[in-house]
């Protein structure tokens, strides 16, 4: 299971980097904005800053919604760096630019995907990824990750290629639940990467260890 951080925050990125487990980072517009980053510039700029402390892929939104403009604003991302995997939302012109950018070879993340429905789709269109928002599903009492079950089960009948991205993930318990369930992929807060670290009885008997020790040296 690969992990993803999904943030813009450089320094969270670095110390994600720096734990040695990561595989990639997640952006959309609002982490964008909450970082502070506006600007046409400063955001290819920031995507850059990104690739360059992290080793894989980074996923990058367009803002566009119409054919033309997703296609021209996702060529203009994929040549900032060869990290960066197009986001793309799943709306019909989205599911056609996916289609394009699969052909040209261009890397795709397609966003927003809500029902097995839209994830067969973005499958049949080529995307690399498709990101599942489990969390967002939690939220309205509906199953998240059962849909991560469902686009598993629909994929592997196919053997459709496309990575499964289990995208919104709030908490700990759901990175492991998705890995149960099969999902290629976690983007979640680090928070949720971190807390796979914690068990008392790890603490505890380190203590133990430690004193043990000291006691004879
Ligand atoms: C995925 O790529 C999205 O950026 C993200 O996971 C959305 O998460 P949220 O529902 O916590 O905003």
């Amino acid at each position: 299971m690969k992990f993803f951080i999904d943030t813009a925050n450089l320094d969270q990125i670095r110390d994600a980097q720096e734990l040695g487990v990561l595989d990639g980072v997640t952006t959309n517009p609002s982490l964008m904005a909450k970082e502070g980053i506006t600007g046409r510039n400063n955001i290819l700029k920031h995507y850059v800053d990104i690739c360059n402390i992290v080793d894989g892929d980074v996923s990058a939104e367009v803002i566009a919604t119409d054919l033309k403009g997703i296609i021209k604003e996702g060529e203009e991302l994929a040549d900032l760096h060869e990290q960066i995997v197009v986001k793309v939302p799943m709306i019909r012109d989205g599911v056609k630019a996916l289609k394009y950018f699969s052909d040209k070879g261009i890397r795709t993340n397609c966003t927003l995907v809500f029902s097995p429905g839209q994830a067969l789709l973005a499958a049949k269109a080529g995307a690399t990824y498709v990101s599942p928002f489990l969390g967002r599903l939690d939220d309205i009492s509906s199953d998240g990750l059962n849909l991560i079950a469902e686009i598993r089960l629909i994929y592997d009948n196919y053997d459709f290629q496309t990575q499964i991205l289990a995208a919104s993930i709030r908490h700990t318990m759901h990175v492991i639940d998705c890995a149960k369930l099969g999902a290629d992929v976690m983007t979640g807060p680090l928070s949720s990467i971190e807390g796979l670290l914690k068990h008392p009885l790890t603490d505890i008997g380190l203590e133990k260890f430690l004193a043990d020790y000291k006691k004879g040296n």
